[in-house]
């Protein structure tokens, strides 16, 4: 017998039931429960995995008691969340998918899991895979943004990062895919409200990023809390029995969200808490965080006969599975015996400024008003934003919450130690006091540049922070605006940093500063990435993942929207658009401008008609005609203008970096396979159809701004379908 078969068969149903119990230990609070002192259960056996617990002393304290004292010697799970960089932060996800780089996305999830290892955890509730396309749902910091191909990419790469090639090393953490699945499209923005969606928009947009996690082999999967199409996703047996067990094959762990089992009464499917707990069960969830649905329910319904040991046992096995592929059975302390050297600490904090300072998108460079010119040695920084070092941060801290961070006043001050630079807040970041404004402004007066440092606080997105008009809080909006006109008055440029863990809605910012920057929440070196922008140590690489919104009744905007049997046109009245504001996006998916200037040579595409197993190869060649080195992320995207149903106006399929010196010029070449061609077809099934297929290549989702050419999809030699068509008679069925 193996050593989990010989564990299960000693098993009472408490220790059991224990091993499908995930309690908080008070370290941090991530939901409505707070639990109490766990340690007698964990020396019952009643308790098998902790969450929110950190350090290397209080977690080999708990697993202590786990494997010394309780009958069994079952060792602990313990888990928290790391959702951007551990002690060590580094962007929050929404900035870092503005990378378009997988190599960096792995680096910074496996410098996180060897952080979070050395610091006694063994899983991490982590990636976050909710392709968002409105930004009033404040969880769209912690996410890959709008695009479902792009967080393949991001999924797989986060998977490889959290869990190395080998789960059982001292540096390895489980991962978990969440919140499965389509947690995003909440009704209006509004956390935890309910998901009314398409199966075509399930399939095309919320389930290929779980689906390329499962291939990457993610250990660990959560339900979203909330329902979708009225099946809460605690409970959902199709998505979660049927397609992610059976269809998919995923025999991880699939553990709770906070709460979420109990819930189920709150969405109205649970009458009581024995309810909630078979309905979870039943569709797979193997492990109860926080609702102790599980050990209450489960006896009651075991015995009135619902749910039966076989069920519970095939959830506890794949508990015990997972412990064994961490090596926690081996050696349960093996993760936070050793501290981490501080040159590792330091070197990772220098990673940290690398990518935070490629996270910053600028999204605006009129007059090239960046980068500061070296003469400028007086500046004035002003703004709630300059000097708020904690709000750097982001959203959600993890265990960095008591780390440093730098506030963009700290990193001008340490990269232009020679200069004036004067500060005020002259607003606070929401509130109604204007009152600062005037003291702020003048100190415009004499200086070289002003630097308005604008947004959220960190906590206006996140869980549970929604907002219904995401733009700049408080009186920020009147402080720009005195201080544009005062600026424009002494002839001096402004640049506007804007944080925030979404696109904001700011036209009239953007109209008023001469550069805009996205800076996100960039983590604990902040500072020194923005001044590293600003100063022009680098330039400026990352690209939003999302479009950002001229107005709020724009959302949701996406650049993969299907095309209208009324196509917007300006000249006939009866076609798609607004009488208040274009279509367009203020700014589109992909854009962000370098301090190089990047010109597109003719596109080449070989073969120009291709095969279900032929592999396209897009070439396009640039020169960069600015004046100085930058790095170039070029796009490519397709569009299927005639097909069984509506495909989207543009589909991403590919990106590629290039950096080139003033006056360089090089060649970018993508591979497409065709097989990434096919769509959904009628029956949402993976349809390969010839015929024209449009290949797009650019700069960012701006549609006048990409290159063009048209291939031809044929069916391969000896294919059955080809080879009916040609014949002139449909292919039989099956064929
Ligand atoms: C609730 C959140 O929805 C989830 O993302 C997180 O992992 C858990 N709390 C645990 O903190």
């Amino acid at each position: 017998m193996s050593r989990i078969d010989t564990l299960i068969a000693q098993m009472t149903l408490a220790e059991k039931l224990g091993q499908l119990t995930m309690t908080a230990s008070g370290y941090a609070v991530t939901g409505p429960v707070i639990a109490g002192d766990s340690t007698q259960s964990i020396i019952d056996g009643s308790l098998g995995n902790l969450l929110n617990m950190v350090g290397p002393g209080p977690s080999h304290e708990m697993q202590r008691l786990a494997v010394e004292q309780s009958r069994l010697g079952i060792p602990l799970l313990i888990g928290l969340d790391i959702i951007h960089g551990h002690r060590t932060l580094f962007p929050i996800p929404l900035a870092e998918a503005g990378l378009f780089d997988d190599a960096l996305w792995e680096r910074t999830a496996r410098e996180a899991a060897r952080e979070g290892a050395a610091d006694g955890l063994a899983m991490t509730f982590a990636p976050m895979l909710d392709v968002s396309r409105d930004p009033r749902w404040g969880r769209t910091a912690e996410g890959p943004g709008e695009d479902p191909w792009l967080n393949t990419r991001i999924a797989r790469a986060k998977v490889r990062g959290f869990q190395g090639g080998d789960l059982s090393s001292a540096e390895s953490l489980a991962a978990c895919a969440k919140h499965f699945v389509a947690y995003s499209p909440v009704n209006a923005g509004r956390d935890y409200a309910e998901v009314d969606i398409s199966e075509r928009t399930l399939r095309e947009v919320h389930l290929p990023g779980f689906a390329a996690s499962i291939e990457a082999g993610v250990a660990t999967l959560m339900p979203s809390f909330t329902d979708l199409n009225g099946v809460p996703m605690t409970a959902h047996v199709p998505l979660l029995r049927d397609w992610l067990r059976g269809e998919m094959g995923f025999d991880g762990v699939i553990v709770s969200d906070y709460h979420a089992i109990a819930e189920l009464m709150n969405h109205g499917v649970a009458a009581n808490l024995v309810d909630a707990a078979v309905l979870a069960l039943k569709a797979g969830v193997d492990v109860d965080m926080m609702s102790d649905a599980y050990r209450k329910g489960l006896p009651v319904a075991l015995e009135q006969g619902r749910v039966t040991m076989a069920e519970i046992d095939a959830c506890v096995r794949r508990v015990l599975r997972l412990k064994e592929r961490l090596g926690l059975f081996d050696d349960p302390y093996r993760r936070g015996a050793t501290p981490e050297p501080a040159s590792v600490v330091a070197e990772r904090h220098a990673l940290a400024r690398e990518i935070a300072g490629k996270s910053i998108v600028l999204l605006k460079n009129e007059h090239d008003a960046l980068p500061l010119p070296p003469t400028a040695k007086k500046l004035c920084v002003i703004g709630p934003l300059a000097d708020a070092h904690t709000e750097m941060k982001g959203p959600w801290w993890g265990a960095g919450e008591h780390e440093p961070a730098v506030s963009v006043l700290a990193g001008l001050r340490a990269a232009l130690p020679r200069a004036e630079i004067r500060h005020a807040d002259g607003v606070a970041i929401d509130g109604d006091d204007a009152s600062g404004i005037e003291a702020a402004v003048a100190l415009c007066d004499g200086a070289d540049a002003v630097v308005l440092c604008l947004g959220e606080r960190a906590t206006m997105s996140g869980e549970a922070a929604s907002r219904a008009t995401p733009a700049l809080p408080g009186r920020q909006q009147a402080l720009a605006d005195a201080a544009t006109t005062r600026a424009r008055a002494l002839g001096i440029p402004v640049v506007a940093v804007l944080f925030s863990g979404r696109p904001l809605v700011v036209p009239r910012l953007a109209e008023q500063a001469d550069a805009l920057l996205a800076a996100w929440f960039l983590g604990c070196e902040a500072g020194h990435a923005v001044a590293d922008v600003l100063t022009g140590r680098i330039s400026p690489s990352g690209r939003t993942p999302m479009s950002w919104p001229r107005a709020v009744g724009q959302v949701p905007i996406f650049f993969g929207q299907r095309p209208s049997g009324r196509p917007m046109n300006p000249a006939d009245y009866f076609t798609s658009k607004y009488h208040d504001v274009e279509n367009t996006p203020l700014y589109p998916f992909g854009h962000g401008l370098g301090y190089g200037r990047f010109a597109y040579d003719e596109l080449q595409v070989e073969p120009q008609r291709l095969g279900e197993s032929d592999t396209l190869e897009v070439r396009v060649a640039l020169r960069n005609v600015g004046a100085r080195a930058a790095e170039e992320t070029v796009f490519l995207f397709v569009r299927d203008k005639v097909a069984q149903v509506t495909r989207p106006l543009l589909e991403l399929k590919g990106y590629a970096k290039l950096s080139l010196q003033p006056g360089e010029a090089g060649t970018v070449t993508l591979e497409l396979p065709a097989t990434e061609l096919r769509y959904l077809g009628p029956d949402l099934q993976p349809l390969y159809e010839a015929g024209e297929v449009e290949i797009l290549v650019g700069a960012s989702a701006e549609l006048g701004g990409l290159l063009r050419q048209t291939i031809e999809l044929i069916w391969d030699v000896g294919d059955a379908r080809g080879v009916a068509e040609r014949a002139g008679f449909e292919p039989a069925e099956g064929c």
